[in-house]
């Protein structure tokens, strides 16, 4: 089989040199990689870099190789294009239809998903030209990866740094893998609670749960992916940020109920994929708890914690909110699946079992997605993204 055609748009800015990385990690998993940079992309780094990487002639205008009428080949034979980094002015440009080099060009004659990953200062991003060209991108099915905050050129700090090259290529990959399907997310926003929370005991000790998060960033990554605004809750992760998605970090299920009720009025879909800790310890010592010699240790009394899937199905944050839970089952997993999907009053409940070696940490998940209307959507054992893939289907049907 070709390998997928994929052409790297690069245009001028200091993030030029992540997109080094990204070009690596396209290349190394079988992707035919055409690096196609702006003049002002030349600044920071050579063409002779790219055309090592990529194994490709590299050029930044129409007059080379007429012949071969590269300003429109390249963009009609690709798979994927993706711009990273995105200038404003390349923003600017792509919504307006500019055609005046070879990037350009390549972006007026591709009919394959196009995604673009924005860096710039913060005041440029936040600009009303800025957002408005980016809405209007987005509009016509580009996906568009909010940038991330944290440090940008010289001493700033803010959003508009390029998401880390790993997670722009994660976005990639999955982009690739929908093939001509439409990012059917586009516009929407939707909020995900991910790993486990922790209930503190004293300052060294808590109780926990052996959630490891990656059900959860599998979903934020795919929501992204399908170009929803995502804001990923995690509790006790320690994982990168995936690209586009506002993290939002939490540690007990008190914090974690906090930021999803601040978060859900305008969010489009809530997922639940948190393992949430239903008990908390009644009292917080505040110094170590020490043990004491010839006595026995004193008992830990446990509070309840709030229900969050609850109490979110049950206000509807949102007129036509779409609510999903997860249950983790370790027996009559069917059955406690539905009649958890009522007690809760959630629109869908991914069931799946686990024990000691299943799901956990894995990378691999087999669920079944029962709908409150009834419905039984299996999914088959394999990687924790399929099961977002699905999950993902299954609410962009409700949202309409
Ligand atoms: N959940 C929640 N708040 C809690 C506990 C759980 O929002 N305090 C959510 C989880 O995020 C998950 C779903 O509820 O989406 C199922 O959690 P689970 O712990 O399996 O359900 P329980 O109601 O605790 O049922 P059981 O005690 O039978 O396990």
């Amino acid at each position: 089989m070709d390998k997928p055609k994929v052409v790297l748009g690069v245009s001028g800015g200091i993030a030029a040199y992540k997109a080094c990385e990204l070009l690596r990690r396209l290349t190394e998993s079988g992707h035919d990689v055409r690096v196609v940079p702006t003049e002002s992309a030349l600044h920071f780094v050579g063409a002779a870099t790219w055309s090592a990487l990529s194994g490709h002639p590299v050029s930044t205008e129409v007059w080379s190789d007429v012949h071969e009428v590269p300003h429109v080949r390249i963009g009609q034979g690709a798979d994927l294009v993706v711009v990273a980094p995105a200038t404003a002015d390349m923003l600017a440009k792509a919504a307006h239809g500019l055609a005046d080099d070879l990037l350009t060009n390549t972006l007026l004659t591709a009919r394959c998903p196009v995604v673009f990953a924005p860096a710039m200062h913060t005041e440029m991003w936040e600009h009303p030209a800025t957002q408005e060209n980016v809405a209007t991108l987005r509009r016509r099915g580009a996906v568009v990866i909010e940038p991330a905050v944290g440090r940008l050129t010289g001493v700033d700090t803010g959003k508009g740094r390029l998401p880390d090259p790993t997670e722009i290529f994660e976005v990639c990959r999955r982009v690739l893998a929908r093939g001509a399907a439409e990012p059917d997310l586009a516009g929407r926003h939707v909020l995900v609670s991910a790993g486990g929370t922790r209930e503190p005991l004293d300052p060294v000790r808590f109780l926990g749960n052996r959630s490891s998060g990656k059900q959860g960033y599998a979903l934020a990554r795919t929501a992204a992916a399908r170009g929803a605004r995502v804001t990923l809750i995690a509790a006790n992760t320690g994982m990168p940020d995936p690209a586009g998605v506002d993290v939002i970090q939490v540690g007990t299920a008190v914090q974690l109920r906090e930021a999803v009720l601040k978060a859900a009025p305008d969010a489009d879909a809530v997922v639940m994929a948190a393992a949430v800790a239903d008990f908390r310890p009644a009292a917080y010592a505040s110094g170590k708890i020490k043990k004491k010699d010839g006595q026995e240790p004193e008992p830990i009394v446990l509070v309840r914690n709030p229900d969050i899937l609850a109490e979110i199905s049950a206000e509807r944050a949102r007129p036509g909110q779409v609510v999903v839970g997860f249950a983790a089952e370790t027996d009559d997993v069917l059955a406690n699946g539905r009649s958890k999907l009522q007690r809760k009053g959630c629109d869908l409940l991914v069931v799946n079992e686990v024990g000691e070696r299943k799901t956990f940490g894995s990378e691999e998940n087999e669920a079944v997605v029962l709908g409150a209307d009834g419905s039984e959507t299996p999914v088959p054992y394999g990687p924790k993204e399929a099961l977002a893939e699905t999950v993902w289907d299954l609410v962009a049907r409700r949202l309409g």
